[in-house]
């Protein structure tokens, strides 16, 4: 973990000016500069899985008026929504009272878990659910994002940037009470699987997320997961009680169930050591009903070594010999468990 005296004041400084900028990049606040430096997506990442926000793309520019959501006393002007020393919480009674780095972060260079993980530890599609994982594991990731051994293999997605950025600099203090919080909660069910042969045409906005394009209609799925908000001007409030649908190719979900549940002759049965239910299995994380692109950047970081930590090595023979066909049909499957 950083010692804090050994860093120059110069390093300090590049970080603040990153971790501002790429937070500005991230959030909406404006800035054309940082746009047009963004790095280019990689070719082989699907570009579903590893949304990159096009250099350029402008999010609305700020009103001024307060926004509401419904059963909330809160109200956030979009500036204040864009604070990422700030968990915005809509509902302080849906989740134990928040430690410090969750709640607030530490300025400059460790953002609010919660701005991006919520306050309840639901998660989005481009970061991670953190709620009910084992806190072993959470402080296990963070020494390994410290480390420079849980890397994202798709350079231009600025939220995983971030995810680097804090867990560079977080304490192993800050890791262990923020690991204690999100293994309390209870991951509820969030992301309603769907199995089509057509989406709506979507594109990236800010945040690395995919969005419907108004009034574009729809194109077929192709063998690709499309996961997007239920109610979008909700989600972009950030509102913790509103998941996420996520359209699979059709007949995905039962050819997913046989490689879980068998192996399939391609892979392990991955019930061997997530648990029966997919729900976990001591230390080792679940899987039921987690974002399923989530679940394919992780399957793809290990085949790709992005995701390098000791204790991915177990997982090294599980995703060997898997296509990515496999790997949409295993994320649409665990992703439909009830978690
Ligand atoms: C800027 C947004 C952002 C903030 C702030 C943030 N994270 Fe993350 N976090 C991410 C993203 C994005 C990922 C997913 C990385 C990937 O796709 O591989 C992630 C992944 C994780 C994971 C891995 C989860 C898993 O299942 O393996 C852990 C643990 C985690 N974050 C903990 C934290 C903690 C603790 C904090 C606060 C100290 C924090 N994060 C703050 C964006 C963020
Ligand atoms: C031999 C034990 C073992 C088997 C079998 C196994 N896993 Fe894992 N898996 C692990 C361990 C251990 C981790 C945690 C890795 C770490 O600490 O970084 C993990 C992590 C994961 C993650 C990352 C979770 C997260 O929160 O980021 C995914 C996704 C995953 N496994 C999917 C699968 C799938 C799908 C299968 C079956 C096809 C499977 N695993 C089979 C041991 C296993």
């Amino acid at each position: 973990m950083r010692v804090r005296g050994r860093r120059t004041s110069w390093s300090k400084q590049a970080a603040q000016i990153a971790a501002v900028l790429l937070a500005g990049e991230i959030f909406g606040l404006r800035m054309p500069a940082q746009n047009s430096t963004a790095p280019a997506p990689s070719p082989v990442n699907p570009p579903w899985a590893y949304p990159v926000t096009p250099a350029g793309f402008q999010p609305p520019p700020d009103d001024g008026i307060p926004k509401r959501l419904t059963g909330s006393n809160a109200a956030f002007t979009l500036t204040q929504l864009r604070d990422v020393y700030t968990a915005h919480d809509w509902y302080p009674g849906d989740h134990p009272l928040m430690p410090d780095v969750v709640a607030r972060g530490r300025k400059p260079d460790v953002l609010a878990c919660a701005m991006c993980h919520l306050p309840n530890g639901q998660g989005r599609p481009e970061n991670a659910s953190l709620a009910g994982l084992p806190a072993a594991y959470i402080v296990q990731q963070m020494a390994d994002f410290q480390a420079g051994r849980r890397k994202c293999s798709e350079p231009g997605m600025l939220p995983q940037n971030l995810m680097m950025t804090v867990g560079r600099n977080a304490t192993v203090n800050e890791a262990k009470a923020a690991a204690v919080y999100f293994a309390r909660l209870k991951y509820k069910p969030w992301i309603r699987v769907v199995e089509t042969d057509s989406v709506p045409k979507t594109e990236v906005i800010t945040g690395s997320m995919l969005a419907p394009v108004a009034g574009a209609g729809t194109e077929p799925i192709g063998q690709r997961i499309i996961e997007t908000a239920e109610d979008l001007p909700r989600t972009e409030l950030r509102d913790p009680r509103s998941g996420f649908v996520a359209y699979v190719p059709a007949g995905s979900i039962k050819k997913g169930g046989v490689l879980v549940n068998t192996g399939g002759g391609r892979t392990v049965q991955c019930t061997n050591c997530h648990g029966d239910d997919l729900k976990g299995l001591m230390d080792i994380p679940g899987l039921a009903g987690r974002s399923p692109s989530y679940v394919v950047r992780q399957l793809l970081d290990m085949q790709n070594g992005a995701r390098a930590g000791a204790e991915v090595l177990p997982m090294k023979e599980v995703v060997a010999r898997l296509t990515l066909d496999d790997i949409i049909a295993i994320a649409a499957y665990t992703a439909s468990l009830t978690p």
